[in-house]
């Protein structure tokens, strides 16, 4: 996209954060503190924790000598505790290695513990206004809606095509700014619910042109989901047909259902001996997938003509209803499927 960066900067200007307290400072450690602070939490949870944080720990020597204990005291509340304990290893190491001065060159940075590339690019981009690409969560979104990215950005492979692009984007100058615009953006405007009209990329945003937002980025793709297989015993007798309350807890809790067999069993058999029926059998209905977050559940539907029944051996959960009525019930959509084919 043409202006790419241009067009961020002027909007961060605008519209982007300001007067965070991080901001007003380019001492290293201060901004090294604020980026793992924000890795996983929001600018508003964050400010008073770094303000304490700054007062009790000013510089790297002070938290290289303080007891972990108290640093992660300082830490209580903010959750992702390994934050805590990677910044007291760094300040130590920091103290060790480079006589307590906060290193300039990326390797240095990267090799400190709890930095990776993205976060060792923005301290270096905001401390000592090094051109460098920033990649998080937020940065991955916009790109890849801007230019139409397919694919779940976790992957190595999509990665890697994000890293190249953000490379590529680079202002020659105002780096501070432009790294900076990119967070807000991802912060503020391009979020789950992209507020498209507010976006100063919006001109030459893929995804936006194609209506494809709410597609992109992709979401992680699911593990296969395991299949579960049952057999949904349909009784008919004299136009009604037989539906059981579920247990209140589990897969479709409190609402009615066929009974249902094992596939493994004998399904005029397990109506003899659960209903007191005799049955014969009718042409068979079709199999279906109905699928559950958590799994898919294969359905083999069984339709049966009652030919006899013994009375006493009613279930007290079940209820002969014509189909009208079992429509009107509450059923969950693979037995309203059902009953609508039988009504058919
Ligand atoms: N998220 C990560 N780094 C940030 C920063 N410097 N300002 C605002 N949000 C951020």
């Amino acid at each position: 996209m043409k202006n790419f960066a241009e067009r961020l900067i002027a909007w961060q200007k605008r519209h982007g954060r300001h007067g965070l307290p991080w901001q007003q400072t380019r001492d290293p450690y201060a901004v090294w503190l604020s980026e793992i602070m924000l890795q996983q939490t929001q600018v508003g949870s964050v400010i008073p924790y770094y303000q304490r944080f700054m007062l009790r720990f000013p510089n790297i020597a002070t938290l290289a000598a303080a007891p972990l204990d108290e640093v992660l005291a300082h830490w209580s509340g903010l959750g992702y505790y390994a934050r805590g304990r990677n910044l007291h290893c760094a300040a130590q190491m920091m103290v060790e290695r480079h006589g307590g001065i906060f290193p300039d060159k990326f390797e240095s940075v990267m090799a400190l513990p709890g930095i990776g590339r993205s976060t060792a690019a923005a301290i270096l981009a905001f401390a000592f206004g090094q051109r460098r690409a920033i990649l998080d969560g937020n940065v991955k979104r916009v790109l890849a809606r801007c230019f139409g990215i397919a694919g779940y950005p976790g992957l190595k492979p999509v990665e890697n095509i994000l890293w190249q692009k953000a490379e590529s984007l680079l202002p020659d100058s105002g780096i501070e700014t432009y790294t900076q615009a990119l967070m807000d953006l991802g912060a503020t405007v391009c979020h789950r619910k992209p507020v498209c009209v507010a976006c100063p990329l919006n001109a030459g945003c893929v995804a936006f042109k194609q209506g494809r937002v709410a597609e992109l980025p992709e979401p992680k793709p699911r593990k296969p989901q395991p299949q579960r297989e049952t057999v949904m015993l349909i009784l008919l007798r004299e136009g009604e047909v037989y539906l059981e309350k579920r247990p209140p807890v589990g897969i479709w809790g409190g609402l009615w259902s066929f009974p249902e067999a094992d596939v493994k069993e004998d399904a005029l058999a397990a109506c003899r001996e659960r209903f007191g029926i005799e049955g014969r059998p009718l042409p068979a209905l079709p199999d279906f997938t109905h699928t559950f977050t958590h799994f898919r559940l294969k359905v083999q539907p069984c339709p049966i003509a009652v030919t006899a029944w013994r009375p006493e051996a009613r279930q007290p959960e079940g209820l002969w209803l014509n189909l009208e009525e079992a429509l009107g019930a509450a059923v969950p959509t693979p037995v309203r499927r059902l009953l609508e084919q039988l009504g058919g």
